[in-house]
């Protein structure tokens, strides 16, 4: 891994050791713009173009050792068909590229890009999109590597960086990109961090030491104010874990936005979830530490936000807690009174996740009066079932919101999917000795039912189905890669 990847200077006017080109597929001649280059190397660009075997196909890498400067390479970064371009492909040639130069330890590198794209993509676009495929591929969770791990002495081998420097079209864009991943890359190694090192104790440490780091507002709710403020759903589900539950928060409120109503993001947090006494059965436990994603990718978006100065007052709340057994442990049965004094019979242990973000939606309502909401969790089981990994769902009755979230997946390359959320499924919910149930005695609809318990906490929901703009956005499938994409490998996505 790099130690870090950044943008070079401006008047940067060093020779790099690697340059990059993108093509789309089926170039047959070299565009002008890059003839120069050709020139400067003995025309070893267009001898590439003109072997049979040339693709430039979608995440394509080919490598080029200039004849004409000793130890110089340069790359060809193919991006596929050109009427089937989207961003996508040039995050995955950011990350091709960066993969590839950490293969040499190549430390400077320019990337030509603008001639070959036309107007496919604006210089801010593709240039947030390759920061972040560069940004995203250097990523690798190493904390726990020891003895037998094939790797140089730690002590020994010098991190190294990489210097790139982008067409002047790009700049922006790419600073932009590369600390989107920066702060991703902050969500990804929380989430990979085991839950016998990631307690609530220890997320709540780790970020009130980002939120300084980044200039954000933090405080923490403890379980005895918790207690006090009567968030009964974070305090049961927490209340059997190595270390007590707790509610994170963190502002961004820069003078611009200061009169403006925030808008508040909340996301899940149980850094293990056995299911409690709904225990999971058949390993289904397993990989239960990335139940914490919704919670992390909610500070990423909050230390990026804030490296980014946007112009925007946010407000974040996550809820943290470990769902464990003891003989202090909440069970199906309970009657719980949660902030909002909506009264929730338990029917299962393992649908916890609805009942730490109900308190947190309940009380950033209250005392945040936010114009828009919008949660992430690892919900359900149901949505994975539904959706696979290849998108998130996303419940939002607001369509100006939804239209919202919906450009800004198409933006970032994270795509997501909009499934209903209809008073049917609220009545679902009914119980009959509390107000509602935590998970309705039938196998239906597990990812909306988890949408409409949610909908229970917000402004005005405890009676209606709520018209505060809110979305929530179930990452169950989406939270964790298998592998297979340049830019997201083995492990956390982020
Ligand atoms: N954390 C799980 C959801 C989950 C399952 C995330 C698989 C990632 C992969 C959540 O707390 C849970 O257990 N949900 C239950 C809800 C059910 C009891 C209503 C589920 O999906 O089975
Ligand atoms: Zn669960
Ligand atoms: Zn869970």
């Amino acid at each position: 891994m790099y130690r870090d990847v950044k943008l070079a200077p401006a008047a940067d006017k060093a020779k790099p050791a690697a340059i990059a080109i993108t093509l789309f597929a089926n170039t047959k001649t070299l565009p002008h713009a890059y003839a120069a280059l050709d020139k400067a190397h003995a025309g070893i660009l267009s001898a590439a173009l003109e072997r049979p075997d040339f693709s430039a196909g979608p995440n394509s890498i080919l490598t080029l050792f200039s004849h004409a400067e000793k130890g110089v390479r340069i790359y060809i970064l193919g991006l596929g068909e050109e009427t089937k371009f989207d961003s996508q492909r040039l995050r995955e040639a950011g990350a091709q590229v960066l993969t590839a130069c950490l293969a040499a330890r190549i430390t400077s590198l320019s990337i030509l890009t603008a001639a070959a794209l036309g107007d496919r993509s604006s210089g801010a676009e593709a240039g947030r999109a390759l920061g972040e495929g560069l940004g995203m591929a250097n990523f690798q969770y190493e904390d726990q590597k020891g003895a037998a791990a094939a790797r140089p002495d730690k002590s020994k081998a010098k991190p190294i960086d990489l210097t790139v420097r982008f067409e002047a079209s790009l700049r922006a864009g790419a600073e932009a990109g590369l600390t989107i991943a920066r702060a991703t890359n902050i969500t990804r190694h929380l989430i990979a961090t085991p839950p016998n090192i990631a307690n609530p104790a220890y997320i709540v440490s780790q970020a009130r030491k980002l939120a300084a780091g980044a200039g954000l507002g933090f405080s923490v709710i403890d379980y005895k104010q918790a207690k006090k403020l009567g968030m009964g759903g974070l305090c049961a589900v927490g209340q059997a874990g190595s270390t007590p539950p707790a509610m994170i928060c963190l502002q961004h409120k820069p003078a611009k936005a200061r009169n403006k109503a925030p808008i508040l993001l909340v996301g899940k947090a149980v850094t293990f979830d056995t299911g409690g006494y709904s225990l999971k059965i058949n390993n289904g436990m397993l990989g239960m530490k990335y139940d914490k994603s919704g919670g992390m990718a909610v500070l990423g978006a909050m230390l990026a936000i804030a490296r980014l100065k946007l112009p925007v007052n946010v407000v974040a709340l996550i809820p943290t807690v470990e769902n464990m057994i003891d003989q202090g442990s909440y069970r199906p049965d309970d009657i719980i009174t949660m902030h909002n004094g909506v009264t929730v019979e338990v029917t299962n242990t393992d649908a916890e996740g609805r009942l730490i973000l109900a308190d947190a939606l309940s009380y950033g309502c209250e005392k945040y009066k936010p114009a828009a909401v919008i949660d992430l969790a690892t919900l359900t089981g149901g949505v994975v079932v539904a959706l696979g990994s290849v998108c998130a769902g996303i419940f939002c009755t607001d369509s100006n919101l939804r239209s919202a979230m919906m450009d800004a997946a198409e933006q970032s390359g994270e795509r997501i999917w909009h499934l209903p959320l209809w008073q049917e499924y609220r009545d679902m919910m009914k119980a009959t000795h509390a107000d509602i149930l935590n998970s309705a005695p039938v196998r239906e609809a597990h990812p909306i039912q988890g949408a409409a318990f949610l909908s229970y906490f917000l402004t005005d929901g405890a009676t209606q189905m709520p018209t505060i703009p809110w979305a929530h956005v179930d990452i169950a499938g989406v939270a964790e890669a298998k592998g297979g994409s340049p830019h997201y490998r083995k492990g956390p996505t982020g």
